[in-house]
């Protein structure tokens, strides 16, 4: 077993009263393609910007480990935190606008990306970006590559952005809902196109999506989280054939049954999760809690499968 590339040890983020990650603990090793699934407000988005210090939100608290490298990147300052993000940790965000900058042109974008890191002229910089438009599947990128972000679609923008996070080949992408804006087609090249990081880098994913289909298609391991807490953890194969928690019960029945349809946005939790830290936070919408659900159960198990749930084994079947 390799060591691990990226190790997350009891993070906790809490913006005012409100805990949105609660403990969260799950490491990545290098070219390990971690899938991380969970309904909306579960806190995926925000972990993984609290793992990159990207949490800007006043008042916010963060606290906890993340381990890459052998660094603890909570304490590292902002110049060498921005050192790491963009040259060995790339992420794809939820909202490409927020990698994008309206007043250059898509091309100028990803060009100064790669100059950032690498030392290479404006022109190869420039055929390189018209390569990679190319690779996710933009057309005609030689034309393009100079087009204004408003003059993309939503879908065309989600693929430039995945481009500028390709282009410096970093060893550990999250991605964050890559795939979700874009139609199925586009959405193999993607998942294409992060294998081929894999195989040829020896990148490390963590991918963050609704789609159970994709995590199945492209997940080594899984990670199951639920009111900002993980629930269950284990690999693919563990958590799709032999599922142990209710909550990934309820998640694998709601996969759309249509090959390649488009997965549908999970129900939001009702409630405030994770906010009152009293018992498990799935047991209210449970259908098989019972009395030791009124305390939170540790994530427990062997194997590398990993559950947090009080049922007992006889129990544990769908
Ligand atoms: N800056 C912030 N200030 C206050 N609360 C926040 C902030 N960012 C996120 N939250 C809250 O934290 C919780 C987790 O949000 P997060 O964006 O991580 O969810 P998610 O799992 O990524 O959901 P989705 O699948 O919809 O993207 C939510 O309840 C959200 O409202
Ligand atoms: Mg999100």
């Amino acid at each position: 077993m390799p060591e691990p590339l990226l190790e997350v040890s009891d993070l906790r983020i809490r913006f005012g009263g409100f805990t949105a990650v609660d403990g969260l603990s799950f490491s990545v090793r290098p070219g390990e393609v971690l899938g991380v699934v969970g309904e909306s407000g579960s806190g995926k988005s925000v972990s993984m910007l609290g793992v990159l210090g990207l949490i800007r939100t006043p008042g916010a608290e963060v606290s906890g480990q993340v381990v890459f490298r052998g660094r603890d990147l909570l304490a590292l300052k902002n110049a060498e935190m921005r050192a790491v993000r963009g040259r060995e940790i790339a992420m794809i965000f939820q909202d490409p606008m927020t990698a994008l900058t309206p007043v250059y042109t898509i091309g100028w974008q990803i060009a100064e990306q790669i100059r950032a890191h690498e030392k290479v002229s404006r022109r190869a910089a420039r055929e390189r970006a018209i390569e990679l438009l190319g690779e996710v599947g933009i057309p005609a990128p030689e034309q393009r590559v100079d087009a204004y972000p408003h003059e993309f679609s939503g879908g065309m923008r989600q693929r430039a952005v995945i481009a500028m996070a390709l282009s410096c080949n970093p060893a550990l992408l999250i991605a964050d809902e890559p795939t979700t804006a874009l139609d199925v087609t586009t959405q193999a090249q993607i998942l294409d196109l992060m294998r081929r990081l894999r195989a040829d880098h020896g990148s490390a994913v963590v991918m963050i999506t609704h789609d159970m289909g994709v995590v199945s298609e492209i997940a080594d391991e899984v990670l199951v989280m639920y009111g900002g807490r993980a629930v269950e953890r284990g690999s693919r194969r563990q958590v799709f054939h032999a599922p142990r928690h209710p909550y990934t019960w309820g998640l694998l029945d709601s996969v759309p049954r249509v090959r390649g349809a488009r997965a549908r946005r999970l129900p939001t939790i009702p409630g405030t999760p994770g906010a009152s830290g009293q018992g498990c936070p799935f047991a209210d919408r449970c259908a098989h809690s019972f009395a030791a659900c009124a305390e939170v159960p540790p994530l427990t198990g062997g194997s590398g499968h990993l559950d947090a749930c009080w049922l007992p084994e006889e129990k544990r079947t769908r």
